[in-house]
This record gives C-alpha cells, sequence and structure tokens, in this order.
C-alpha cells in the first residue's frame, strides 16, 4: 500500500517552470533517494508534499488522504492533520551562523 502518492505534481515560480508533472507513489517501509542537478527542483517538491509551497496542480494523498486532489486543496484543518505527521530536515537548517 503506498503511504504517499504524488500524481502529476506542478510548479511554477513566474515563467519558470519548475516540476512539469511529476508522479510517484511511496511504499511503506520504502526509502527514496531524490537525485538531479542544483535547481531541478528536489527541495520545491519536497517542500510542496508539506505545504510549504503551494502547487499549481496535480494530487498529493497520504496514506490516502488528499493534501491537494487535482490542484483543489483540502481544508486548513485537513492540510494540518496530515503535515503535522510529516517533517523535513532543511537543507540550510541552522538558523544561527553560530
Ligand atoms: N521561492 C522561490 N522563488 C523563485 N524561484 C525559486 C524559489 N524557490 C526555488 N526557486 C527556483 O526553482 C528552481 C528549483 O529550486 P530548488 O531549490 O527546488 O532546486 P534543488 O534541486 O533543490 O537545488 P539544490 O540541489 O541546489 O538544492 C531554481 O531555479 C530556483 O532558483
Ligand atoms: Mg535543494
Amino acid at each position: 500500500m503506498s503511504i504517499l502518492q504524488v500524481n502529476k505534481l506542478k510548479k511554477s515560480f513566474d515563467q519558470l517552470q519548475v516540476l512539469k508533472q511529476i508522479s510517484f507513489d511511496v511504499d511503506k517501509n520504502d526509502v527514496i533517494a531524490v537525485i538531479g542537478p542544483s535547481g531541478s527542483g528536489k527541495s520545491t517538491m519536497l517542500r510542496s508534499l508539506i505545504h510549504l509551497e503551494e502547487i499549481d496542480g496535480g494530487s498529493i494523498a497520504v496514506h490516502d488522504e488528499f493534501l491537494v486532489n487535482e490542484g483543489i486543496y483540502s481544508s486548513p484543518k485537513q492540510i494540518k492533520q496530515i503535515t503535522s505527521r510529516m517533517g523535513m530536515v532543511f537543507q540550510h537548517f541552522n538558523l544561527s551562523p553560530i
């Protein structure tokens, strides 16, 4: 059973199309590596999964519950419920230069 389903995810920053119809599933116990050149959209994709970016189209479902379904986001309450169970270690995770 998939715990994460991503379908045709699209995201642009103004004219720059970063994510062009990205689709993949993650099953229980999968360990996934996302690889690609700098600027190819890896962080943007991850940020989208936890709703730090709003996507322009496509679907994201966690445990069969839609965060966003064909570009339509679930209610703020549902979004919070879904994303509160997800985490991300930021690329530049230090908040202070020390
Ligand atoms: N908030 C933003 N506003 C405008 N452009 C952005 C924004 N965030 C990312 N971008 C652009 O989107 C593209 C993808 O960036 P992203 O950080 O997702 O790439 P990446 O694959 O994580 O790169 P790296 O390997 O360097 O971490 C880049 O061209 C970046 O400049
Ligand atoms: Mg990155």
